[in-house]
């Protein structure tokens, strides 16, 4: 993800996902947070297979530009957020061949002040993925309680300063724009040195206003059955507590058990070079897990 001069999406271990996926003719393939359609785009120029193959996304913004990208074929674009589109497949008993979740935010939810996402500049606090959602950032900062917005911080954000910000940010309230938040963030910090004090609050507001946690946990096994017999799902991941649950499943479901349903073709997750972080600083927190459905 990247802040470049045209507001696009730049794809994250593009390189590294077709190595490991190696996409195949024919192949069915479903990327569950497709985005600006990177990843779909490279994916589905080698397998050819527009008609057997979805993309979601819960951004209609991303559906829109999917829409146009791919205008010419008859791909399913499916606009929901992915655990209840996977669910859906799965009640239609769909397989595919390769399943892709790169996940998070993309650099135009980053790039677009009125989205609220960004601490940098002044917007609404938004942060819906989902512009069709009721709850808000500023539902879950102006009307949670003290107590549970320490937590919310504590466990989404790993932020040391939990129980000060929450403190703050209710002795503050209403707190209407990015930048008071923000404010608040670095009020309690008051000196840093390397991150934005705000990042953690941040995305601890961002993954508790689109569940992003509860999505993956309940989405994995899902994704799992939805994969056919040597299919593979390759998931990027932008922060420790995404890889977690990731790293969880996927071992979880492999190893030498006779009725191991994964197997994991790399050990480690790989994560980006130096030149692509040149190109796309975003990228900086990526990793890439892949694993492979046993036959
Ligand atoms: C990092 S971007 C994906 C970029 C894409 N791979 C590309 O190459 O353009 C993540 C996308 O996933 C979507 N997203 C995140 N969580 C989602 C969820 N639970 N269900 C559906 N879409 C989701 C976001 O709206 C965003 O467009």
């Amino acid at each position: 993800m990247h802040q470049n001069p045209h507001n696009k999406h730049i794809p994250v271990l593009l390189a590294e996902i077709l190595e490991y996926v190696d996409p195949k003719e024919g192949e069915r393939y479903l990327d569950v947070t497709a985005g600006y359609g990177g990843h779909a785009e490279a994916i589905l120029s080698r397998t050819k297979n527009y008609t057997g193959s979805v993309l979601v996304d819960r951004d209609a913004e991303a559906i829109k530009e999917l829409s146009r990208k791919f205008k010419q074929s008859n791909i399913v674009l499916v606009h929901q957020d992915y655990l209840g589109a996977c669910s859906e497949l799965l009640k239609n008993n769909q397989q595919f061949d390769i399943i892709v979740a790169d996940l998070g935010v993309s650099s135009p939810h980053l790039n677009e002040v009125n989205r609220g996402f960004s601490f940098i500049d002044d917007g609404p606090l938004d942060m819906r993925m989902d512009q069709n959602q009721e709850i808000t950032a500023w539902d879950v900062l102006n009307k949670s309680s003290e107590a549970d917005l320490a937590d919310l911080l504590w466990h989404y954000g790993e932020e040391p300063k939990a129980r000060q910000i929450a403190r703050l940010i209710a002795k503050e309230r209403p707190i209407n724009t990015t930048t008071e938040l923000a404010a608040i963030a670095k009020q309690v910090w008051r000196s840093y040195s390397r991150s934005h004090p705000a990042t953690r609050t941040f995305q601890a507001i961002r993954i508790a206003v689109n569940d992003e946690l509860g999505q993956l946990e309940k989405a994995l096994p899902i994704w799992l059955k939805l994969l056919s017999p040597g299919g593979r799902l390759a998931v990027i991941s932008f922060h420790s507590l995404e890889d977690r649950v990731v790293k969880k499943f996927m071992v979880g479901e492999s190893g030498d058990r006779y009725d191991a349903s994964l197997r994991l073709p790399i050990k480690h997750p790989l994560l980006p070079g130096p030149l692509e972080l040149v190109h796309n600083p975003r990228a900086r927190s990526a990793k890439l897990r892949v694993a492979v459905k046993q036959k």
